[in-house]
Order: C-alpha cells, then sequence, then structure tokens
C-alpha cells in the first residue's frame, strides 16, 4: 500500500520528472535536466522501495522475459493501458497526481483530467521517440495470451493494483497496446 511517505517521494519524482525529461531526451547535454532527471529516478526508486509497483510491472515483465525488451521501454509500453483499465476505481488518484508530471492539466473535472493524464503520458511516449505500441518491437500478436498468463504468474505485483486483473482483463490491455 502506498504511504504518506511514498506519495511525497513519488509525486516528488513525478514533478522533477514531468518538467525535464524532454529535454533531456532531446539535448543531452543539458546539465540542468539531467541534474534533475537524477534526483527524480532516485526519488521514484525511493518510493517503489516503500510501496510496492503493480500491474504495469506485472504486464511488463512477460515483455522482457520472452522477447528482451528493455524492462524501461516495456513498462512504457503498457503504461496508458493499464492506467485506462485502472481509471474506472483510480481516476480520483490519477487526477491528483496528473498536475505533478503535467502542470497545465489543472482546472479541468476528475474524470477528464484523469483521462487527459493518460493521454499526456502516451503523447509523451511518442515525443521521446519511443515505439508507442508492441507490434513497434516486433511483438507477434498470436503471442499476446501466453504473455498475458505470464503476467499472471505476476501475483507478488498484482495483488497491489487498484483493480484486480483477470487473465482475460491482461490479455484486453495488451491487446490494447498492440
Ligand atoms: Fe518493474
Amino acid at each position: 500500500m502506498p504511504t504518506a511517505l511514498s506519495r511525497m517521494l513519488a509525486r516528488q519524482a513525478l514533478r522533477l520528472l514531468g518538467a525535464h525529461i524532454e529535454t533531456a531526451v532531446r539535448d543531452g547535454a543539458n546539465a540542468e535536466a539531467r541534474g534533475a532527471m537524477l534526483p527524480g529516478a532516485m526519488l521514484a526508486g525511493q518510493a517503489f522501495a516503500n510501496a510496492p509497483v503493480a500491474a504495469v510491472h506485472a504486464l511488463a515483465y512477460p515483455l522482457g522475459g520472452l522477447f528482451h525488451i528493455p524492462h524501461g521501454l516495456s513498462n512504457a509500453l503498457v503504461l496508458p493501458h493499464v492506467l485506462r483499465f485502472n481509471a474506472p476505481v483510480a481516476a480520483p488518484v490519477y487526477a491528483e497526481i496528473a498536475t505533478d508530471a503535467f502542470p497545465d492539466l489543472a482546472g479541468i473535472g476528475t474524470q477528464a483530467r484523469c483521462a487527459a493524464f493518460i493521454d499526456a503520458l502516451a503523447h509523451l511516449v511518442q515525443r521521446l521517440g519511443l515505439p508507442p505500441r508492441l507490434r513497434d518491437v516486433g511483438i507477434p500478436q498470436a503471442d499476446l495470451p501466453q504473455m498475458a498468463a505470464d503476467a499472471m504468474k505476476q501475483t507478488r505485483l498484482l495483488v497491489n493494483n487498484p483493480r484486480p486483473v483477470t487473465e482475460a482483463d491482461a490479455l484486453g490491455i495488451y491487446r490494447a497496446a498492440w
């Protein structure tokens, strides 16, 4: 479960990473941006050392295990789709943290801000030049059921997800991400 400490660490991480990731990726020589990414990454790590990760990481693991996709990219590929799956129960929390990463989203209602937050993350993936879909990293559509079965083995992570995930749900998320 998130704690007051992990929430504080995660939100400060989001502020630092959200404000600087595009500059750091576009201009690797920008010391200010990279200097903000370092504590951002550290605080994010401290956050998930104090509260567990959940379905995004559970669904990311088969991408690494079966297709050797780097873990960060694996998470980026499934992130928007898991958040959309969680949104029916997690919208208030997602809306709360949306403005940490994307201050422009302030001033809109909870449901709209949650949706805009997830869209902003998906757009960020594309602006950063990452491949946005599972098909773009060479994952065959026929392998999605095996990935869903494998993801269900991550019970240590799935138990933390705000919305219960069945194997059919996992397959649906992979299909959306494909
Ligand atoms: Fe992970």
